[in-house]
This record gives structure tokens, C-alpha cells and sequence, in this order.
């Protein structure tokens, strides 16, 4: 069975492709290369022994999503691709709902003229919003977003939901991610951004390699137990492996299914800190700043429906997040790039 990737030459979707190939599935990527490197599928192949059919473009190109409906026999969709830096969502909202939102509808529309109607779409934790409870269940609310990239993100929800409702031939399954952090065990697949980290396990492993002084660490007077944020951390390949069981329960034409991924536990960012240096041994020195606007205090999940109903539940503990996040930073310290 083959599976249209989109965005697969990125973070989550690189270690997805390796659990997909993993588990028997045909893997075909269509990803742009605005965020990633065609080498991450590359270290994809190195760890398999499968290629993966890489085809480079955009999602909001008509013409390239039929050439790969025509060439390929494509059974289901798993839509990573999206732009995702919140800072810049705020700068650049044109582009965040064009690249999203115009690309998931083109799509979409792509995918019911070939009649494969069965989708994985990419959500977050951050249509919760300021979640009206903790742990946040699936029948949390959704909440108002601090940011145009949150909006897409419920904005598509909503989408894809309507489109299921309308014609219940679609399969859509709706994950919502926690914060995704680790890296592949093999030290050679990981997560590669662009220029400084917005988010806080790279920009750890950065500080700890060497290439910035010290981690700012956004305010320690949140109603928390030692004042900093705390966010529901899960292992890149506990996710890619949520992916795999979401394929099964497409196959079982399961119609509208939402999942909080996750592993229910909450760390502040010094329980990250700590945690990571005791893993590693190695120091990180930081340094209390100001609130970063749009943060909330405290998020995790109660991932419990994802282990009833598709039978996954998240394997790796921080300890493993901190180790395998630092042995990729410190085996390519440039990322991908040679
Ligand atoms: P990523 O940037 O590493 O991967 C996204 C990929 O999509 C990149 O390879 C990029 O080049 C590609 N892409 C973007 N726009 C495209 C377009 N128009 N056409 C084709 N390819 C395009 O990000 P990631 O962390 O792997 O995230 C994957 C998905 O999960 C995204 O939709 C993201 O919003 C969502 N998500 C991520 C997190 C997180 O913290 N990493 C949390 C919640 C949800
Ligand atoms: N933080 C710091 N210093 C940094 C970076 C982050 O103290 O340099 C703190 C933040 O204030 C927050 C925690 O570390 O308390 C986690 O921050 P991240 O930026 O790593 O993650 P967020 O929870 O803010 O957001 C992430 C993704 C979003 C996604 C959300 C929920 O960036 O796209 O998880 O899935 F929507």
C-alpha cells in the first residue's frame, strides 16, 4: 500500500517515513524542501534499506499532485507539510493561511478526484488554547489561538471535519501533537531548524554544542511548581509510531477519529534542563527572561483515548528524549547540511 506523505523530508514527517517502511508501507514524499533537506531522506533510506520515492513540490500545485496520483497507486494521505513557526505566523499571516489552508483545500480536492479519501492531518495542542482543563482530553474545547499558524491548524480541523460529514467516504484522522522532541536512536536523523531555535530542545542541544551562550529560559513566575512552563514532551518516534496505528484504523474505515498524542506528563522547562544534563552530562547554563507573549502556563494531555482505540501509547520517557535529541546535535552539529 503506497502513502503520499506530504512534508515527509521534515522533522516528524523523515521519522515517520522510517517507521511506515518499518512496518511494510510503500512510502512516496512530496515536500517543497522550504524547511528541510532531501538529505534527511537519504539517512530515511540508510536506516531501512528502502528508498523512498521523492517527489519535490509544493501542495498548492495542482499539477505536480496529479502527476502523483496518475504515477502512483496511493491508498491514504499523511499531511505533515505546513509552515509551523509561530513567531513568524504573527509577521507573515498571508503566508501561513495561503501555504496551509489554500494548500490543504488544493489537496484535498486533489485527492477525492483519484477517490482516495483517506487522510492524516498534522493538528496540535495549540487549538486547545488556554485549555479549560488539565489533563486536556479530546473533549476539551477548543480555545482561541495566540497566533495565525494555531488558527490554521483549527481552522483545517474544522475543514476537514465538514468534508467528512459531507460525504462519510472520507476517512479523516485529526492528531493533535503535543511538544515533539528526540531524535532517531541511530544519531542520524533529528531535528534540523533554521537559523536560532524558536523552540526549547533545540535550542538546549545548541547551547549545548557549543554554538549559543546560554538558554533563556521565558519566565519562572507561571503558576507551576517551580514557576516555568510546563508542555507535555513526546518522543519524535512515539509519534511517527502513532502515525502507523492511525493507518490501521483508516483501514478499518473508521470516519472521523481525533487523538491527542502525547504521554500525559508534564515537565517544566528546568525539569528539562535538569533532565538533560543529568542524561548527558553535559552543563546548560541559562538565564531568566520576560514571559513570551502568547505562552500558557501549563499543558498536557490525557492520552488515554489514542491507547483505547488505536492501541498506541507513548514508550520512550524524557530521560530518552534528552539522550537521543543530544546524540543527533552532537553527531551533526550542522544538522543535514554537509
Ligand atoms: P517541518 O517544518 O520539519 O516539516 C514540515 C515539512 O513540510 C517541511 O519539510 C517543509 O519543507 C514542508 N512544506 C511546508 N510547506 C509545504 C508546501 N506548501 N508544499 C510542500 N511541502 C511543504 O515541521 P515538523 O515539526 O515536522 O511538523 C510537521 C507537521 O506537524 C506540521 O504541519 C506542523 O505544523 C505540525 N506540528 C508540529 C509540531 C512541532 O512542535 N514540531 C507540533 C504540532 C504540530
Ligand atoms: N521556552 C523557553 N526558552 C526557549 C524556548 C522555549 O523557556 O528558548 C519555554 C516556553 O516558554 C515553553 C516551553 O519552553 O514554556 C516549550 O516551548 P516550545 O517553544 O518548545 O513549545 P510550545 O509549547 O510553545 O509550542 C510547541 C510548538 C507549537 C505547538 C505546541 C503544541 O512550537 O507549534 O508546541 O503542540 F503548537
Amino acid at each position: 500500500m503506497a502513502i503520499l506523505v506530504t512534508g515527509g523530508a521534515g522533522y516528524i514527517g523523515s521519522h515517520t517515513c522510517v517507521e511506515l517502511q518499518n512496518a511494510g508501507y510503500e512510502v512516496i514524499v512530496l515536500d517543497n524542501l522550504s524547511n528541510s533537506s532531501e538529505e534527511s531522506l537519504e539517512r530515511v533510506k540508510a536506516i531501512t534499506g528502502k528508498e523512498v520515492k521523492f517527489y519535490k513540490g509544493d501542495i498548492l500545485d495542482r499539477d505536480i499532485l496529479n502527476k502523483i496520483f496518475t504515477e502512483e497507486k496511493i491508498d491514504s494521505c499523511i499531511h505533515f507539510a505546513g509552515l509551523k513557526a509561530v513567531g513568524e505566523s504573527v509577521a507573515k499571516p498571508w503566508e501561513y493561511y495561503n501555504n496551509n489552508i489554500a494548500g490543504t483545500l488544493v489537496l484535498v480536492d486533489v485527492m477525492r478526484q483519484y477517490n482516495c479519501k483517506n487522510i492524516i492531518f498534522s493538528s496540535s495542542a495549540t487549538i486547545y488554547g488556554d485549555p479549560a482543563q488539565i489533563p486536556i482530553t479530546e473533549e476539551c474545547p477548543k480555545g482561541q489561538c495566540t497566533n495565525p499558524y494555531g488558527w490554521t491548524k483549527s481552522m483545517l480541523e474544522q475543514v476537514l471535519m465538514d468534508i467528512q460529514k459531507a460525504d462519510p467516504e472520507w476517512n479523516v484522522i485529526l492528531l493533535r501533537y503535543f511538544n515533539p522532541i528526540g531524535a532517531h536512536k541511530s544519531g542520524t536523523m533529528g531535528e534540523n531548524p533554521n537559523g536560532i531555535p524558536n523552540n526549547l530542545m533545540p535550542y538546549v542541544t545548541q547551547v549545548a554544542v557549543g554554538k549559543l551562550k546560554e538558554l533563556g529560559v521565558f519566565g519562572n513566575d507561571y503558576d507551576t511548581p517551580d514557576g516555568t512552563g510546563v508542555r507535555d514532551y513526546i518522543h519524535v518516534v512515539d509519534l511517527a509510531l502513532g502515525h502507523v496505528k492511525a493507518l490501521k484504523k483508516i483501514e478499518e474505515n473508521a470516519g472521523l477519529c481525533i487523538y491527542n498524542l502525547g504521554t500525559g506528563h508534564g515537565y517544566s522547562v528546568l525539569d528539562i534542563v535538569k533532565n538533560f544534563e543529568e542524561a548527558n552530562g553535559v552543563k546548560i547554563p541559562y538565564v531568566i527572561k520576560d514571559r513570551r507573549p502568547g505562552d500558557i502556563a501549563t499543558c498536557y494531555c490525557d492520552p488515554s483515548k489514542a491507547e483505547r482505540e488505536i492501541g498506541w501509547k507513548a514508550q520512550f520517557g524524557i530521560r530518552e528524549m534528552c539522550e537521543d535529541a543530544w546524540r543527533w546535535q552532537k553527531n551533526n552539529p550542522n544538522g543535514y547540511e554537509k
